[in-house]
């Protein structure tokens, strides 16, 4: 497995590429991170992973600063998966100038959930995204990507913005990799105390309820449904920023017909300590 730093030589190494498969991280990999691997392996000629923490998705009072960086040990495990190539920039290599060409995603997809509570979030994110499928698969024939299910509205994201860019990229997805309590797998666990930990599983079972409680009625309320959602879990101790149930198509609310009929995700996004935890289930 070869480690490259620049531009310059992520090209030299995927000279001889055709179909590259790509895995964008932000570092500090965990199991979910490596199953994405493992699923690349099989769909390219050549693996390659990025780690790069993006400041630019990071708002000020975020956690950019103490976001784990771990490349020896994220090496060391991409090394054991199998992977080919792990492309680790500095942000003077990624953002050699202020990057004011910036991509905008859809505000109906991007201004909702995450977005409503991290804005520009998705610009950080379809921007980087944008540069590191540049970086990856310029000139090659085709190009994969894999991201994680977890990151729900992300991969919408990305998806939206590579159909309509008309990039010539495949994006695969991997499901949420769990812990055996159930909390889905997340860079940001580690911020966790003992205890926090113990409880973090909350988050999936809340989503799990609702999911449940929306299913078992005939007439959903769900705007009653997801605030007594969010009372539970605030009872708790954690300070939720939305539990929802949504279309899984688009990730808007569904229609009270939709809501017997089409296929749906409850999502969620909370706070337990200063850890902000994320998770979706299909229901
Ligand atoms: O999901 C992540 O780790 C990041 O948002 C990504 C896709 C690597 C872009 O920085």
């Amino acid at each position: 497995m070869k480690i490259v730093h620049t531009l310059a030589d992520l090209r030299l190494a995927l000279a001889a590429s055709q179909h590259p498969a790509f895995v964008p991280t932000m570092g500090n990999l965990h199991a979910g991170h490596l199953d994405l691997v493992t699923r690349a392996k099989t769909l390219g000629d050549c693996t390659v992973v990025s780690i790069f923490v993006n400041r630019m998705q990071f708002a000020p009072h975020e956690d950019f600063d103490s976001y784990p960086r771990t490349l020896k040990a994220d090496a060391e495990q991409l090394r054991a998966q199998g992977c080919d190539l792990v492309f680790a920039p500095s942000e003077r290599e990624l953002y050699p100038q202020p990057q004011t060409f910036k991509v905008l995603p859809d505000p109906a997809l991007a201004d909702i959930l995450e977005g409503h509570f991290r804005p520009g979030f998705f610009t950080g994110v379809c921007t980087v995204v944008m540069k590191l499928f540049q970086a990856v698969f310029a000139g090659k024939a085709q190009g994969t990507a894999v991201f994680g299910q977890k990151d729900r509205q992300q991969l919408m994201v990305v998806r939206r913005m590579v159909e309509q860019f008309a990039l010539p990229t495949c994006i695969v997805t991997g499901p949420t990799q769990r812990a055996a309590d159930g909390l889905a797998l997340s860079s940001r666990n580690v911020y966790l105390s003992a205890a926090e930990r113990a409880e973090a599983v909350q988050l999936s079972l809340a989503l799990k309820a609702l999911g449940q409680a929306v299913r078992a009625s005939g007439t959903p309320d769900l705007p009653a449904l997801e605030q007594q959602a969010m009372q539970a879990l605030s009872a708790r101790g954690w300070k939720p920023d939305y539990l929802t149930v949504r279309r899984q198509s688009d990730l808007l609310l569904p229609t009270p017909a939709e809501l017997a009929t089409s296929a749906l995700t409850a999502l969620g996004a909370a706070r337990l300590g200063s850890t902000r935890l994320i998770d979706n289930l299909d229901i």
